[in-house]
């Protein structure tokens, strides 16, 4: 059962790893997750429907709506109407898909969206999807057309395009096109290969064949910025302060009387949740923070010092380093040093939790790409391992009711609020940091002594990338341990020692990675002070391999 505890290799939120933990303690001990609160009151604001038929950009529209200060929520093409309502949306995207809509079964929105008057915004496939159920007809394009063309705007019609020349370059990526258009519809758009490029009903309805969300449509964001404002309606009310201030309502509402934990990692995601929960309901609010002692030098007393002195919160420490060392003792393979720590951290978690009495609610920092819907059977697939992975769970034995005050937040959109929340700059933007933390930098086996010389290179690495200012550009930058030694000489001395490698990469979203063109002179820096300031170290190698065909990590 415990193998369950496995590694993964998908980190969207940065303490993903304790989240992780606890959702495999609930499947050990088959429980249900209780049901989930959502922390903001739809009433308060206003928001966007983005229909999505499984198209690999729809984050993106999303991306840019928010951008836009509007909240909005993807949502699946055939999910129940009531959780579309739920939303109370000002407005529908449609977004693209890989499907034809011609075909049989090809994925249709749901016709109460056309039925609510609701301002709509289809795109591509979505274009294609109004097209057909308003009574329109959509046929396989006689040439296909995949890259950057230019829109020509014929026709001025409602605001879409104001503030836009009469032509621009636009991304396209399409083989079906409007055969025949619903009845009430016209061309507002064409390009060389597309005389329907934009199409639109006179007041509300468009459909775009081009799309607007991504960087090779540079006047993109005005065009959804238009449709958002001027035919939505929208204010851009959508704002950190207004997510804290609606955040602590509905947190406040829900949580009444009730006492709440949350496991502190160090991490930006649970720190920001933690602090929410905080300023909503105080000392209702316990956090646990378990030292496992695999973290980097200073970081428990940081952490520490943050929550506890200068946001007053209530937590509780647990030093349990010489047991995670114990569990580590021996252990040379990164699977079983994974799984060991897991199962030590969620021994330690309940430990102290249930020192704490009746405890109603677990707060955690899940993020929205954790728990994104998908619609494609690709991403319904990834979603679904992620989903064993990411998303958060309970302790064993606890009846709690879920808070996860950043689920529908992305990264940045968290880091925002986090500033927003008063917590430290070196907080928000830390790198992201592995559960199993050093011990999968030490190639071989764990021992207080290693892990010391690992401490001490890392802290160098970290010094001199931030004094060099590349902390923020840079994914994640570290020292790995190696289990190689080599001859060196110090003095009138050969030394025997060990490797340390430095790995410094740049990326997106961790599933690719580049290996960073760090400047040679602070490849330098960093190379002489590991040997000259880390004893048992005589040899410093720089990591030149991209993600894939190699990961982040080395373990
Ligand atoms: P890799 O090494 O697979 O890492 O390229 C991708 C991202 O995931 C992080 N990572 C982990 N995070 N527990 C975690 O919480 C783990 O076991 C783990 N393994 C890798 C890694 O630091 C990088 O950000």
């Amino acid at each position: 059962m415990i193998d369950k505890v496995d590694s993964h290799r998908v980190a969207t939120s940065d303490d993903v790893e304790v989240s992780t933990y606890l959702e495999i303690a609930k499947e050990l001990h088959g429980e249900q997750l209780a049901s989930e609160l959502d922390v903001i009151s739809p009433a308060a604001r206003e928001a966007i429907a983005i229909i999505d038929f499984g198209s690999q950009y729809s984050h993106l529209i999303a991306r840019r709506i928010r951008e836009c200060h509007v909240y909005c929520e993807i949502i699946p093409y055939d999910a129940p109407w009531e959780k579309i309502a739920s939303l109370q949306p000002k407005g529908f995207i449609l977004s693209g898909g890989p499907a034809s809509v011609y075909e049989p079964r090809a994925p249709l929105a749901p016709a109460r969206i056309y039925d609510s008057h609701l301002p709509i915004l289809g795109i591509c496939y979505g274009m294609q999807v109004l097209t057909h159920q308003l009574g329109g007809q959509v046929a396989s394009g006689t040439k296909h057309e995949y890259g950057q063309a230019i829109l020509h705007i014929s026709d001025e019609g409602p605001p879409l395009f104001t503030g836009l020349p009469s032509s621009l370059p636009v991304w396209m990526s399409h083989g079906d096109q409007i055969a025949e258009m619903p009845p009430g519809f016209k061309a507002l758009a064409y390009t060389e290969n597309s005389p329907t490029a934009v199409v639109g009903n006179g007041t509300d309805i468009f459909g775009l064949q081009f799309h607007p969300e991504v960087v090779h449509t540079p006047q993109g964001k005005t065009i959804i910025e238009n449709f958002l404002y001027q035919i939505c309606g929208c204010q851009g009310t959508w704002t950190p302060g207004s997510f804290i201030s609606d955040s602590i309502n509905t947190i406040r509402q829900q949580v009444k009387g009730g006492r709440v934990i949350c496991a502190l990692s160090g991490g930006v995601d649970s720190a920001v949740a933690a602090t929410l929960v905080h300023q909503a309901i105080g000392n209702q609010l316990t956090c646990i923070f378990v030292n496992n002692g695999l973290l980097r030098r200073e970081e428990p007393e940081r952490a520490l010092k943050t929550f506890r002195n200068n946001l007053k919160m209530n937590v509780v420490y647990a030093n349990a380093s010489n047991r995670f060392l114990k569990q580590l003792k021996g252990v040379t393979d990164p699977e079983v040093k994974r799984r060991r720590v897991g199962q030590q951290f969620i021994k330690v978690f309940e430990y102290q939790a249930a020192k704490l009495g009746k405890i109603h609610f677990l707060a955690q920092g899940t993020l929205y790409p954790d728990v994104i819907e998908s619609t494609s059977l690709e991403t319904k697939a990834a979603a679904k391992i992620k989903t064993h992975h990411n998303v958060g769970g309970l302790p064993t034995k606890m009846a709690l009711t879920l808070i996860e005050p950043l689920r529908h937040l992305f990264k940045d959109e968290v880091r925002e609020v986090g500033l927003a929340l008063g917590l430290p700059e070196d907080m928000i933007w830390r790198q992201p940091f592995p559960g199993p933390g050093l011990a999968i930098r030490i190639i071989g086996e764990v021992t207080k002594e290693r892990l010391e010389i690992l401490r001490a290179a890392d802290w160098i690495v970290m010094n001199e990338i931030k004094k060099a200012k590349l902390y923020r550009q840079l994914w994640q930058t570290f020292a790995i341990l190696t289990d190689v030694r080599s001859v060196g000489v110090m003095g009138d001395y050969r030394t025997y020692s060990y490797l340390v490698a430095v790995r410094a990469v740049t990326s997106e979203d961790a599933m690719t990675a580049d290996w960073a063109r760090l400047p040679y002179d602070l490849l330098a820096r960093i190379s002489n002070r590991i040997v000259n300031e880390v004893p048992g170290v005589n040899r410093v190698v720089y990591d030149i391999t991209s993600k894939p065909p190699s990961t982040i990590e080395w373990e």
